[in-house]
């Protein structure tokens, strides 16, 4: 990468990155929280879902996204996909951003979520739904074991659910179908669990189901406003990098998709019409 912007110099917005339309539930919630900055969104709709794919096909993927809001001026990058999170956000901060730019920064969705998540449990048994990619690498249970060792964390990969959502399934009976079957089945697998973790940042847009076939008593925790207040809980610590993101209110969108697939569905989830540009990674 031989033309990123002068990080000194020029300010650029905030990226945030998702395999598809997943990480506008995450940017919907950095917005209200941090309206002033620019941000730029990425949804690699073309080759979502991103769940099942191997570590190398998800470190290679990400890391391209990566590049590409870096060439787009973004001096700070979210992960807002916790498969991505899970798979490459190690290899690149530790190996990748020495060779691209050590001063850019890339953050991750899933420690901001166990931080809050440890919190929030009564049972101390917390339910962790999310892709097959996430569940496998044991991310959340490590992490949650890190935080507080008493806690006991069950796993269920949700493999249609990221496609449901691509593919506008999201209010359909196949939703019900789904959704139903993967409750049922951590609950069966650990009833004590009071806490489920919404680990995959489409989730939130099937919640209506979610809601519907989940027993009171029950709480179901999205990750949204935990990553925006550890993001405004990081710019605060790290003025220098606050001063290089660019403020102006504004965010663009970015798609390897149809341009026009995209707005429609964005603008359905963001509640507002968004200007999209479609970029080959
Ligand atoms: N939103 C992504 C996540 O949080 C979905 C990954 C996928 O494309 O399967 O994991």
């Amino acid at each position: 990468m031989s033309t990123l912007p002068d990080p000194i110099t020029a300010k650029g917005p905030i990226g945030v990155f998702d395999s598809g339309y997943g990480g506008l539930t995450i940017l919907r919630q950095i917005r209200q929280l941090l309206p002033q900055y620019d941000y730029i969104y990425l949804g690699d709709n073309a080759r979502a879902p991103y769940g099942g794919h191997s570590f190398e096909v998800i470190y290679r993927y990400t890391l391209e996204a990566v590049e590409a809001l870096f060439s787009h001026g973004c001096h700070l990058v979210i992960l807002a996909c916790n498969t991505a999170s899970a798979k490459a956000l190690k290899t690149i901060q530790e190996v990748d951003l020495a060779r691209l730019d050590p001063s850019r920064r890339v953050l991750g969705v899933i420690r901001p979520t166990v931080e809050a998540v440890c919190h929030l449990t009564l049972s101390r048994h917390i339910g962790v739904l999310a892709t097959a990619g996430t569940i496998n690498s044991e991310s959340y249970t490590l992490e949650i074991k890190k935080t507080a060792p008493d806690i006991t964390v069950t796993g269920q990969a949700c493999p249609m659910w990221v496609p449901l959502v691509e593919n506008d399934e999201f209010d359909s009976p196949g939703a019900d179908y789904f959704v139903k079957k993967r409750i049922d089945g951590i609950l069966r697998l650990d009833p004590a669990i009071d806490t489920l973790v919404l680990g995959c940042t489409h989730y939130p847009l099937l919640m209506n189901k979610i809601v519907k076939y989940t027993p009171p008593g029950v709480r179901i925790v999205p990750q949204g406003e935990y990553v925006a207040a550890a993001l405004g809980n990081y710019l605060e610590r790290h003025p220098d990098m606050a001063e290089r993101c660019s403020k102006g209110g504004k965010c663009h969108y970015l798609t390897t998709e149809n341009p026009q697939k995209f707005h429609d569905n964005a603008t359905l989830f963001m509640h507002q019409p968004v200007e999209v540009e479609q970029i080959e990674l």
